[in-house]
């Protein structure tokens, strides 16, 4: 879709900048129902967007235009939407089987078969006295298993899991430092096994576990599409599950690559992750573009970014255990839609995805909120929410709701002063997604629920939502780098020979 379609929400834009959105929800009384979706375990309001009934209008009917229902079911049946790489994007069929394609059907079973398989290594795993796994990755191959072990171990008697990514020697040996390598096992996570960070790290494990990665008795894993390479690297056949190339890294966790969730919270949790995603998966395949929550997501990103020009979203969940969420969502969002040309190659007329950042409140709001109240940029949020707690301190988790619902009617509301100082301009937009509870299922529809959005949103634009070649320069650059830095091979640019120059003169006198 050009972005000069996304000239009908400009009228829109400029009749709404005068309006506030205390304003717009003063004057429609049905709004907060309205603007509101359930689907399953979520609850979403979007009341507190800045857009009112004709804007919202103008936004569905561009999602007519670029059919989005068309484009879904183009996503579930294994069309090849990576398009620059010929590839389908088939991470619904790792969780379920809403599709009659014969592609989408294979995938499914190849799915299925990996499941069991990995049921069968993480029984064997709880049963061998193991209390301790590292998972090494990066990326896709991190993000979302630690956001969701993270999430979802409290409490649980399952195994207690580490996870190690960056390439940074302090990482691996900061984690390794309190644990015993006869009780530990280790999992290598890598589509191509072929990342550095992933390899370095890897032999530092391997390397660590001496006799006990071994052949015989050996407890060391990996994930890998590239069964060749990982089994080069020293890990026996039956110990390596598979990944495909049509799964994108940012959208495996659903995969074998989720190995080390089913190992912290039982594969029983893993598969109720699954179905939680299902569960969005058939509201979003099924439900009208106005009842559809994915696409409200989405066309309210693209309102935010191409009618109103915020140049930053931000993720503010109030949940200490969704804490890694921005983090997750930082790759999917931004690895996925941070493009500036079209799938034909061609450049785009205007922008794509802001900056996507975030952290956890209460704490955020003694950090940075400070900037989202007064600064003078306007930030839109996602603040998510958890309506029952987990726990005991009920005084707490009163408080933390109410400063939740308070961020949001401050950010849109604001409040007037004769002291400028002391004024809030309000009209902060935001979406408030409450889950009824943190579990699997809720977690699972969540994360799916951004997925669709983020390829609703490359469809609105027009772009690839499943290459990331932007990320190969700086690989490139540092693999030619890293024989200067190791020894005198010399570099062309002048700037990083000075540099070269100074580490040399520093590190080693
Ligand atoms: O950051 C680039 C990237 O290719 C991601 O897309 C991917 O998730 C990550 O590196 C890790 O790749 P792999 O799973 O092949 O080690």
């Amino acid at each position: 879709m050009p972005h000069s379609d996304f000239d009908t929400l400009h009228p829109h834009a400029d009749r709404l900048r005068s309006t506030p959105i205390a304003r717009l929800i003063a004057e429609d009384l049905h709004r907060p129902r309205d603007f509101a979706l359930r689907v399953g375990p979520l609850y979403a309001s979007f009341a507190r967007q800045h857009y009112d009934r004709a804007a919202v209008d103008a936004l569905f009917a561009l999602g007519e235009r670029a059919d989005l229902p068309e484009a879904v079911r183009r996503l579930f049946d294994g069309h090849p939407v990576n398009v620059t790489e010929g590839r389908a994007a088939l991470h619904t069929a790792l969780r379920g089987d809403l599709s009659d394609s014969a592609i989408a059907r294979d995938a499914s079973a190849q799915a299925r078969a990996a499941r069991a398989r990995m049921a069968t290594l993480v029984d064997s795993i709880r049963a061998s006295g193991v209390t301790d796994v590292v998972s090494v990755g990066i990326g896709g191959s991190d993000l979302g298993p630690r956001l969701v072990a993270d999430a979802l171990a409290d409490g649980d008697a399952g195994l207690r899991v580490h996870f190690v990514s960056n390439v940074d020697g302090n990482a691996v040996r900061r984690t390794l430092e309190s644990l015993d390598p006869a009780r530990t096992a280790a999992i290598l996570i890598s589509k191509t096994f072929g990342t550095q960070e992933t390899l370095l790290n890897g032999t530092v494990v391997r390397d660590w576990l001496g006799g006990h990665a071994g052949r015989d008795g050996g407890r060391i894993y990996a994930v890998s599409a590239n069964v060749a390479r990982a089994a080069a690297f020293g890990i026996e056949e039956n110990r390596i599950l598979p990944m495909w190339d049509w799964v994108g890294g940012r959208y495996s966790l659903w995969s074998a690559v989720g190995f080390p969730i089913a190992l912290a919270i039982g594969m029983d949790g893993f598969e109720r992750l699954l179905a939680g995603a299902a569960e969005m998966d058939a509201h979003v395949l099924s439900a009208p573009l106005r009842g559809n929550l994915a696409v409200c997501h989405a066309l309210t990103a693209i309102w935010n970014r191409n009618a109103l020009h915020a140049a930053a979203q931000a993720v503010l969940p109030y949940d200490e255990r969704l804490r890694l969420l921005p983090n997750y969502l930082q790759q999917l969002v931004m690895e996925s839609l941070g493009k500036s040309v079209r799938l034909d190659g061609g450049a785009l007329a205007g922008h794509t995805v802001p900056v996507w950042w975030g952290g956890a409140g209460t704490d955020t709001q003694h950090s940075f909120f400070q900037a989202l109240h007064q600064g003078t940029q306007i930030v839109p949020a996602d603040f998510i929410g958890v309506i029952r707690a987990d726990h005991a301190h009920e005084d707490n988790h009163a408080a933390l709701l109410a400063n939740l619902l308070a961020q949001t009617e401050a950010f849109a509301n604001g409040q007037a002063s004769d002291d400028p100082h002391r004024a809030y301009a309000g009209n902060r937009p935001s979406t408030l997604l409450l889950l009824d509870a943190l579990t699997p299922e809720s977690l699972g529809a969540l994360i799916a629920m951004y997925e669709h959005s983020v390829y609703l949103q490359s469809v609105l634009w027009g772009i690839n939502a499943f290459d990331q070649f932007g990320v190969e320069l700086g690989k490139q650059v540092a693999n030619k780098l890293l024989p200067a830095l190791q020894g005198d091979a010399e570099v062309d640019d002048p700037v990083t020979r000075a540099l070269l120059a100074e580490i040399r003169d520093r590190a080693w006198g």
